[in-house]
């Protein structure tokens, strides 16, 4: 069984950092990338959008599965503080972040994380001063598996931001799995589901996922994941688009 549309993919055309790894039921090796401020989500908006929906609740789970090196997970907890300075957002965190790459996930619970010139002028531009999250490492950390570009250097996160994530290495199966139905929820499954197999193998993962959503519940996915029979399920389940790559459950 091969990768439906693996051959898509292929480390020139991500251009910077790329990250070499084997997915799907026959461990094709495939090349990807994550980065920070990443632009097929509205960042700024979906802080907004997520504290609404949730300003009567007292705590929210945040999933980021398939979380990589934590750039997203990081971006997401950035977001909210910053923009969300005088409200209530304690209530988000721990953000739970997982993979099933053994090695990213140590690397992430080390702290340590490469970024690009390019990906810190984007937190500039969003108005944010990234030193106040991200201090220079002694030494660059070079991940098997990785080839990063001569722009990159290695960051330590600040206390104040590694405490607002949990890291887990699991696969998003293992992860919905400790999910509750009943607890209000956020879950960012992005950049990832054609990884996952061919299309029955997507589904599944979809419609474990669906069974622990609940009306208001939102899910955020990514460019890569818009194939018009994710697209179609989750219409069919009541999910509505209210974002770009952002759905809420209905009923
Ligand atoms: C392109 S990255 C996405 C990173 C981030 N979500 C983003 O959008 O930038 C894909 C990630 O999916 C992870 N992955 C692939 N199959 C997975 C699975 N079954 N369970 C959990 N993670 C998986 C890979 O290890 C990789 O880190």
């Amino acid at each position: 069984m091969r990768i439906s549309n693996f051959s898509n993919f292929n480390a020139v055309s991500f251009g910077t950092n790329t990250r070499r790894y084997k997915v799907g039921p026959e461990n094709d090796v495939v090349y990807t990338q994550t980065k920070i401020n990443r632009e097929d989500i509205d960042f700024k908006n979906l802080v907004g959008l997520i504290f609404g929906s949730f300003k009567d609740k007292d705590k929210v789970s945040v999933y980021d599965m398939a979380c990589s090196d934590g750039s997203e997970a990081y971006t997401l907890a950035i977001f909210l503080k910053e923009f969300l300075k005088d409200k209530k957002v304690a209530k988000f965190f721990p953000i739970i972040a997982s993979d099933s790459d053994g090695i990213i996930i140590t690397c992430a619970k080390r702290n340590k994380i490469n970024i690009t010139e390019d990906e810190l002028k984007e937190l500039e531009k969003a108005g944010i001063d990234y030193k106040k999250y991200f201090l220079p490492a002694k030494e660059k950390m070079y991940i098997p598996n990785d080839k990063i570009s001569n722009d990159t250097e290695t960051y330590m996160c600040c206390d104040e931001l590694k405490k607002n994530i949990r890291f887990e290495n699991c696969t998003i199966l293992q992860q919905i799995e400790k999910m509750e139905k009943d607890e209000p929820k956020v879950v960012l499954c992005r950049n990832v589901l054609p990884y996952l197999g061919n299309r029955s193998d997507v589904l599944y993962n979809l419609l474990r996922l669906n069974n622990k959503m609940k009306q208001d519940d939102i899910l955020v996915i990514g460019d890569f994941d818009r194939d018009f029979y994710i697209i179609d399920f989750l219409k069919k389940r009541d999910f509505k688009e209210i974002q770009n790559n952002v759905f809420v459950k209905t009923k």
